[in-house]
Protein backbone atom coordinates (compact mmCIF):
# COMPACT_ATOMS: atom_id res chain seq x y z
CA UNK A 1 0.00 0.00 0.00
CA UNK A 2 1.30 3.43 -0.84
CA UNK A 3 -0.07 6.54 0.48
CA UNK A 4 0.19 10.76 -0.30
CA UNK A 5 2.21 12.41 2.45
CA UNK A 6 -0.82 14.82 4.53
CA UNK A 7 -0.25 18.54 4.95
CA UNK A 8 -0.11 19.85 8.22
CA UNK A 9 -3.04 21.13 10.13
CA UNK A 10 -4.73 24.43 8.08
CA UNK A 11 -6.63 26.58 9.26
CA UNK A 12 -10.31 26.70 9.14
CA UNK A 13 -11.18 28.62 6.04
CA UNK A 14 -13.51 32.08 6.20
CA UNK A 15 -17.18 31.98 5.10
CA UNK A 16 -20.17 30.28 5.53
CA UNK A 17 -19.66 26.99 2.97
CA UNK A 18 -22.03 24.33 4.19
CA UNK A 19 -18.66 21.92 4.87
CA UNK A 20 -16.18 24.88 5.76
CA UNK A 21 -12.96 23.31 8.46
CA UNK A 22 -14.31 19.92 8.07
CA UNK A 23 -12.22 17.06 6.80
CA UNK A 24 -14.33 14.13 4.83
CA UNK A 25 -12.48 11.04 3.27
CA UNK A 26 -14.61 9.46 0.73
CA UNK A 27 -14.11 5.98 -0.09
CA UNK A 28 -14.47 4.96 -4.08
CA UNK A 29 -13.60 9.08 -5.07
CA UNK A 30 -13.04 8.18 -8.61
CA UNK A 31 -16.28 5.85 -9.38
CA UNK A 32 -19.13 8.10 -11.03
CA UNK A 33 -21.02 9.70 -7.88
CA UNK A 34 -17.78 9.35 -5.57
CA UNK A 35 -16.26 11.55 -8.29
CA UNK A 36 -19.49 13.54 -8.29
CA UNK A 37 -19.34 13.66 -4.80
CA UNK A 38 -16.05 14.68 -3.93
CA UNK A 39 -15.93 17.91 -6.30
CA UNK A 40 -19.61 19.31 -4.74
CA UNK A 41 -17.65 18.57 -0.98
CA UNK A 42 -14.82 20.42 -2.31
CA UNK A 43 -16.64 23.10 -3.74
CA UNK A 44 -18.70 23.21 -0.34
CA UNK A 45 -15.76 23.96 1.38
CA UNK A 46 -14.63 20.48 2.74
CA UNK A 47 -10.72 19.08 2.78
CA UNK A 48 -10.51 15.98 1.33
CA UNK A 49 -9.44 12.53 1.58
CA UNK A 50 -9.82 11.02 -1.50
CA UNK A 51 -9.66 7.16 -1.22
CA UNK A 52 -9.29 4.66 -4.66
CA UNK A 53 -7.65 2.17 -6.16
CA UNK A 54 -6.57 3.94 -9.12
CA UNK A 55 -3.86 6.43 -9.12
CA UNK A 56 -4.13 7.85 -12.63
CA UNK A 57 -8.07 8.42 -11.97
CA UNK A 58 -7.67 9.73 -8.42
CA UNK A 59 -4.65 12.60 -9.96
CA UNK A 60 -7.36 13.52 -12.50
CA UNK A 61 -9.86 14.23 -9.47
CA UNK A 62 -7.50 16.12 -7.71
CA UNK A 63 -6.35 18.21 -10.54
CA UNK A 64 -10.12 19.00 -10.98
CA UNK A 65 -10.29 19.97 -7.15
CA UNK A 66 -7.58 22.21 -7.32
CA UNK A 67 -7.78 23.41 -10.24
CA UNK A 68 -11.03 25.18 -8.51
CA UNK A 69 -9.33 25.73 -6.00
CA UNK A 70 -10.13 22.74 -3.49
CA UNK A 71 -7.91 20.89 -0.93
CA UNK A 72 -7.56 17.26 -1.39
CA UNK A 73 -4.80 14.23 -0.42
CA UNK A 74 -4.93 10.81 -2.46
CA UNK A 75 -5.09 7.73 -0.04
CA UNK A 76 -4.55 5.17 -2.85
CA UNK A 77 -5.85 1.66 -1.15
CA UNK A 78 -7.48 -1.80 -2.70
CA UNK A 79 -10.69 -2.11 -0.74
CA UNK A 80 -10.28 -6.11 -1.73
CA UNK A 81 -6.52 -6.65 0.22
CA UNK A 82 -6.68 -3.71 3.26
CA UNK A 83 -6.79 -5.34 6.37
CA UNK A 84 -8.07 -3.64 9.39
CA UNK A 85 -4.19 -2.76 9.97
CA UNK A 86 -4.44 -0.74 7.13
CA UNK A 87 -7.72 1.18 7.94
CA UNK A 88 -6.03 1.97 11.37
CA UNK A 89 -3.13 3.23 10.02
CA UNK A 90 -5.28 5.36 7.33
CA UNK A 91 -6.65 6.88 10.37
CA UNK A 92 -3.85 7.72 11.90
CA UNK A 93 -2.80 9.20 9.07
CA UNK A 94 -5.27 11.76 9.07
CA UNK A 95 -5.10 12.51 12.82
CA UNK A 96 -1.26 13.21 12.66
CA UNK A 97 -2.47 15.37 9.40
CA UNK A 98 -5.72 17.26 10.31
CA UNK A 99 -6.13 16.15 13.50
CA UNK A 100 -9.68 15.77 12.94
CA UNK A 101 -12.08 13.69 10.60
CA UNK A 102 -15.77 15.17 10.25
CA UNK A 103 -17.05 13.29 7.55
CA UNK A 104 -17.03 9.53 6.35
CA UNK A 105 -18.65 8.59 2.41
CA UNK A 106 -18.95 5.44 1.56
CA UNK A 107 -19.50 5.19 -2.48
CA UNK A 108 -17.57 2.17 -3.24
CA UNK A 109 -18.50 -1.02 -5.09
CA UNK A 110 -18.05 -4.27 -6.32
CA UNK A 111 -20.52 -5.06 -9.29
CA UNK A 112 -19.30 -7.19 -12.02
CA UNK A 113 -22.91 -8.25 -13.45
CA UNK A 114 -25.95 -9.76 -13.03
CA UNK A 115 -25.09 -13.54 -12.48
CA UNK A 116 -27.37 -16.36 -11.25
CA UNK A 117 -26.25 -17.59 -7.56
CA UNK A 118 -25.96 -21.05 -8.79
CA UNK A 119 -23.09 -20.22 -11.55
CA UNK A 120 -21.38 -16.92 -9.72
CA UNK A 121 -17.62 -17.66 -8.78
CA UNK A 122 -16.97 -18.37 -5.06
CA UNK A 123 -14.17 -15.78 -5.09
CA UNK A 124 -16.25 -13.25 -6.76
CA UNK A 125 -19.28 -13.53 -4.27
CA UNK A 126 -16.60 -13.38 -1.73
CA UNK A 127 -15.29 -10.31 -3.35
CA UNK A 128 -18.38 -8.77 -3.43
CA UNK A 129 -19.60 -9.03 0.03
CA UNK A 130 -16.36 -7.96 1.22
CA UNK A 131 -15.81 -5.05 -0.54
CA UNK A 132 -19.70 -3.87 -0.28
CA UNK A 133 -20.02 -4.51 3.34
CA UNK A 134 -17.23 -6.07 5.21
CA UNK A 135 -14.71 -3.26 3.91
CA UNK A 136 -17.12 -0.61 4.72
CA UNK A 137 -17.23 -1.17 8.47
CA UNK A 138 -13.57 -2.16 8.97
CA UNK A 139 -13.06 1.22 7.51
CA UNK A 140 -16.06 2.96 9.59
CA UNK A 141 -14.76 1.03 12.47
CA UNK A 142 -11.54 2.64 12.43
CA UNK A 143 -12.30 5.86 11.65
CA UNK A 144 -14.97 5.75 14.88
CA UNK A 145 -12.69 6.73 17.26
CA UNK A 146 -11.80 9.96 15.44
CA UNK A 147 -15.10 10.95 14.21
CA UNK A 148 -16.64 10.65 17.71
CA UNK A 149 -14.10 13.61 18.73
CA UNK A 150 -15.98 16.27 16.89
CA UNK A 151 -18.85 17.81 17.72
CA UNK A 152 -20.78 16.88 14.62
CA UNK A 153 -19.87 14.03 12.27
CA UNK A 154 -21.38 12.18 9.72
CA UNK A 155 -20.88 8.61 8.32
CA UNK A 156 -22.81 8.28 5.15
CA UNK A 157 -23.48 4.56 3.24
CA UNK A 158 -24.60 5.18 -0.56
CA UNK A 159 -26.96 2.20 -0.57
CA UNK A 160 -29.14 0.80 -3.80
CA UNK A 161 -32.47 -0.37 -3.16
CA UNK A 162 -32.78 -3.85 -0.94
CA UNK A 163 -35.80 -5.14 -2.18
CA UNK A 164 -34.59 -4.56 -5.80
CA UNK A 165 -31.25 -6.09 -5.29
CA UNK A 166 -32.69 -9.34 -3.42
CA UNK A 167 -34.68 -10.38 -6.55
CA UNK A 168 -32.66 -13.01 -8.83
CA UNK A 169 -29.17 -11.72 -10.14
CA UNK A 170 -28.10 -9.26 -8.24
CA UNK A 171 -25.38 -11.84 -6.50
CA UNK A 172 -22.98 -10.80 -3.67
CA UNK A 173 -23.44 -6.82 -4.49
CA UNK A 174 -27.41 -7.30 -3.35
CA UNK A 175 -26.54 -9.38 -0.57
CA UNK A 176 -24.40 -6.93 0.37
CA UNK A 177 -26.79 -4.00 0.29
CA UNK A 178 -29.50 -5.65 2.60
CA UNK A 179 -26.39 -5.89 4.95
CA UNK A 180 -25.99 -2.12 4.35
CA UNK A 181 -29.59 -1.25 5.03
CA UNK A 182 -29.63 -2.95 8.65
CA UNK A 183 -25.48 -1.62 9.24
CA UNK A 184 -27.17 1.84 9.36
CA UNK A 185 -30.26 0.76 11.41
CA UNK A 186 -28.07 -0.45 13.56
CA UNK A 187 -25.15 1.41 13.89
CA UNK A 188 -27.33 4.37 13.85
CA UNK A 189 -28.91 2.97 17.17
CA UNK A 190 -25.71 2.32 18.97
CA UNK A 191 -24.51 5.70 18.31
CA UNK A 192 -27.87 7.18 18.87
CA UNK A 193 -26.23 9.41 21.66
CA UNK A 194 -23.04 10.33 20.38
CA UNK A 195 -22.19 13.27 17.81
CA UNK A 196 -21.20 10.31 15.28
CA UNK A 197 -24.46 10.68 12.70
CA UNK A 198 -25.09 7.86 10.72
CA UNK A 199 -27.00 7.25 7.73
CA UNK A 200 -28.07 6.24 3.79
CA UNK A 201 -28.42 7.45 0.58
CA UNK A 202 -30.06 5.66 -1.80
CA UNK A 203 -29.85 7.69 -5.23
CA UNK A 204 -31.82 6.60 -7.70
CA UNK A 205 -30.29 5.15 -11.62
CA UNK A 206 -27.46 6.85 -12.30
CA UNK A 207 -25.14 6.72 -15.29
CA UNK A 208 -22.05 5.38 -13.88
CA UNK A 209 -19.91 1.82 -14.77
CA UNK A 210 -22.15 0.13 -12.51
CA UNK A 211 -25.55 1.09 -13.64
CA UNK A 212 -23.82 -0.38 -17.22
CA UNK A 213 -22.61 -3.49 -15.87
CA UNK A 214 -26.21 -4.34 -15.04
CA UNK A 215 -28.75 -2.69 -17.65
CA UNK A 216 -28.14 -2.45 -21.46
CA UNK A 217 -28.41 1.14 -22.96
CA UNK A 218 -32.03 0.77 -23.84
CA UNK A 219 -32.81 -0.18 -20.26
CA UNK A 220 -30.98 2.84 -18.87
CA UNK A 221 -32.72 5.75 -20.30
CA UNK A 222 -34.49 7.00 -17.22
CA UNK A 223 -30.90 6.74 -15.75
CA UNK A 224 -29.38 10.44 -14.83
CA UNK A 225 -25.75 11.97 -14.47
CA UNK A 226 -24.60 11.05 -10.89
CA UNK A 227 -23.82 14.63 -10.21
CA UNK A 228 -27.24 15.24 -9.91
CA UNK A 229 -26.95 13.32 -6.55
CA UNK A 230 -24.32 15.47 -5.40
CA UNK A 231 -26.28 17.85 -3.25
CA UNK A 232 -27.65 15.33 -1.38
CA UNK A 233 -23.90 14.16 -0.64
CA UNK A 234 -22.97 17.41 1.02
CA UNK A 235 -26.24 17.64 2.57
CA UNK A 236 -26.01 14.62 4.57
CA UNK A 237 -22.36 15.53 5.29
CA UNK A 238 -22.97 19.28 6.40
CA UNK A 239 -24.91 20.25 9.50
CA UNK A 240 -27.86 20.12 8.07
CA UNK A 241 -27.91 16.27 7.61
CA UNK A 242 -28.53 16.16 11.46
CA UNK A 243 -32.37 15.69 10.03
CA UNK A 244 -31.52 12.61 7.60
CA UNK A 245 -30.05 11.13 11.18
CA UNK A 246 -30.61 7.39 10.79
CA UNK A 247 -32.75 7.13 7.81
CA UNK A 248 -31.87 6.03 4.46
CA UNK A 249 -32.43 9.28 2.50
CA UNK A 250 -34.05 8.19 -1.22
CA UNK A 251 -34.71 11.98 -2.18
CA UNK A 252 -34.99 12.21 -6.27
CA UNK A 253 -32.45 14.12 -8.50
CA UNK A 254 -31.49 17.57 -7.78
CA UNK A 255 -33.92 17.05 -4.40
CA UNK A 256 -32.56 17.90 -1.20
CA UNK A 257 -29.31 19.62 -2.53
CA UNK A 258 -28.26 22.41 -1.01
CA UNK A 259 -26.77 26.34 -2.66
CA UNK A 260 -23.57 25.73 -2.87
CA UNK A 261 -20.70 29.07 -3.34
CA UNK A 262 -19.01 28.68 -6.30
CA UNK A 263 -15.27 28.90 -5.68
CA UNK A 264 -12.66 31.30 -7.27
CA UNK A 265 -11.43 30.70 -10.65
CA UNK A 266 -7.63 29.63 -10.29
N1 LIG B 1 -25.31 3.77 -10.43
C1 LIG B 1 -26.53 3.56 -9.92
O1 LIG B 1 -27.53 3.55 -10.65
C2 LIG B 1 -26.71 3.37 -8.45
C3 LIG B 1 -28.01 3.27 -7.94
C4 LIG B 1 -28.19 3.11 -6.56
C5 LIG B 1 -27.08 3.08 -5.72
N2 LIG B 1 -25.83 3.16 -6.25
C6 LIG B 1 -24.70 3.13 -5.31
O2 LIG B 1 -23.87 4.25 -5.56
C7 LIG B 1 -22.55 3.97 -5.08
C8 LIG B 1 -21.56 4.43 -6.13
O3 LIG B 1 -21.70 3.62 -7.27
P1 LIG B 1 -21.48 4.19 -8.75
O4 LIG B 1 -22.76 4.05 -9.45
O5 LIG B 1 -20.79 5.51 -8.66
O6 LIG B 1 -20.51 3.07 -9.33
P2 LIG B 1 -19.04 3.14 -9.93
O7 LIG B 1 -18.89 4.32 -10.83
O8 LIG B 1 -18.76 1.79 -10.47
O9 LIG B 1 -18.15 3.42 -8.62
C9 LIG B 1 -17.80 2.39 -7.72
C10 LIG B 1 -16.41 2.69 -7.21
O10 LIG B 1 -16.02 1.65 -6.30
C11 LIG B 1 -14.66 1.37 -6.57
N3 LIG B 1 -14.22 0.08 -6.10
C12 LIG B 1 -14.70 -1.14 -6.45
N4 LIG B 1 -13.95 -2.10 -5.88
C13 LIG B 1 -12.98 -1.45 -5.17
C14 LIG B 1 -11.89 -1.89 -4.37
N5 LIG B 1 -11.62 -3.20 -4.22
N6 LIG B 1 -11.10 -0.97 -3.78
C15 LIG B 1 -11.34 0.35 -3.95
N7 LIG B 1 -12.34 0.82 -4.70
C16 LIG B 1 -13.15 -0.07 -5.30
C17 LIG B 1 -14.58 1.43 -8.09
O11 LIG B 1 -13.25 1.49 -8.51
P3 LIG B 1 -12.84 1.17 -10.07
O12 LIG B 1 -13.17 2.42 -10.83
O13 LIG B 1 -11.40 0.90 -9.97
O14 LIG B 1 -13.67 -0.01 -10.48
C18 LIG B 1 -15.36 2.71 -8.35
O15 LIG B 1 -14.53 3.83 -8.20
C19 LIG B 1 -22.53 2.48 -4.77
O16 LIG B 1 -22.63 2.33 -3.38
C20 LIG B 1 -23.79 1.93 -5.43
O17 LIG B 1 -24.30 0.83 -4.74
C21 LIG B 1 -25.61 3.32 -7.58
Amino acid sequence: MSAATFPGVAGQAPGAAPLDGRVVLVAGAHGGLGQAASLACARAGARLVLLGRRIPKLNRLLDAIEREGGEAVLYPLDLEGAGPDDYAELARRIESGYGRLDGLMHCAAEFRGLTPLEHTDPAAFARAIHVGLTARWWLTQACLPLLRRGADASVVFVVDAADATSGAYWGGYGIAQSGLHAMVRMLHAELAGTAVRISGLQPGPMRTPLLARAYVEGDRAGACEPERYAGACVTLLSAAGAARRGQIWRPGPDVGGIALPMLAAQ
